[in-house]
């Protein structure tokens, strides 16, 4: 189980003590929040950022593309250090040429669904991805409210993944606390995208670690 704090939470006048905190927490992943102003109502930091923050830690970014043109962005993220780019089911015919370049460049690859949209909609996709995030919140903006109409969602995930013997990571994120992390490793989710439970706490690490433990003792048995 891996829980990602999320940098859209994070001080955005310190990202470099940030950073520092989140390592010092004991995170293997930091997730990056990429919005353009135009596939979500909100902008919040670019390619830049992951290339001041590259150099200062080893730990793995994973860096969620809400971006309506991502393929103008994939190419220089990856140049500067992101470790996984994951792009959004709601693009449409789009998204199968997304998947290829972001594994062409040797990335792990990422597929996000929103809750409105049918997770049937990544079923064409499953194959060729390490990773399905199931948004929890509508895209846009942190210290959202969980939407609990889509555990069914990570359900379907989970069940999809045994049936076929394939082993993407099951993802989650926005409005991720102690409580809603359980229900979601209870539904079969294994990465947890967490920003202001986490940002907002005095000790990150002990909330960091507490949330670990949490959905390790709620994964459903093998
Ligand atoms: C929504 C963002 C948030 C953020 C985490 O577009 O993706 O979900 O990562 O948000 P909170 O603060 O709810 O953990
Ligand atoms: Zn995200």
């Amino acid at each position: 189980m891996i829980i990602a704090p999320s940098l859209l939470a994070a001080n955005f006048s310190r990202f470099a003590h940030e950073v520092e905190r989140v390592q010092r927490a004991g995170a293997e992943w930091l997730h990056l929040d990429i919005m353009d102003g135009h596939f979500v109502p909100n902008i919040s930091f670019g390619p830049e950022v992951v290339r001041v923050l590259r150099p200062q830690t080893k730990i793995f970014f994973d860096t969620h593309l809400m971006c309506s043109k991502p393929e103008v962005l994939i190419e220089t993220f990856a140049k500067f250090g992101s470790d996984q780019i994951t792009v959004h089911v709601e693009l449409g015919e789009r998204v199968l040429p997304l998947l290829w370049k972001i594994k062409s460049l040797g990335k792990k690859v990422g597929l996000a669904v929103n809750p409105p949209t049918a997770i049937s909609q990544a079923e064409p996709y499953l194959k060729q991805i390490d990773l399905l995030l199931i948004m929890t919140v509508n895209p846009g903006f942190g210290g959202q409210p969980f939407i609990a109409e889509t555990l069914p969602k990570m359900q379907q995930a989970a069940a999809w993944r045994r049936e076929r013997g394939l082993e993407y990571r099951i993802e989650v994120d926005g409005g991720i606390n102690f409580a809603t992390a359980a229900d979601c490793a209870r539904a079969g989710a294994d990465t947890f995208v967490s920003g202001t439970a986490l940002f907002g706490k005095k000790q990150m690490g002990a909330a960091l670690r507490k949330m670990q433990a949490i959905v390790e003792a709620a994964k459903p048995a093998e």
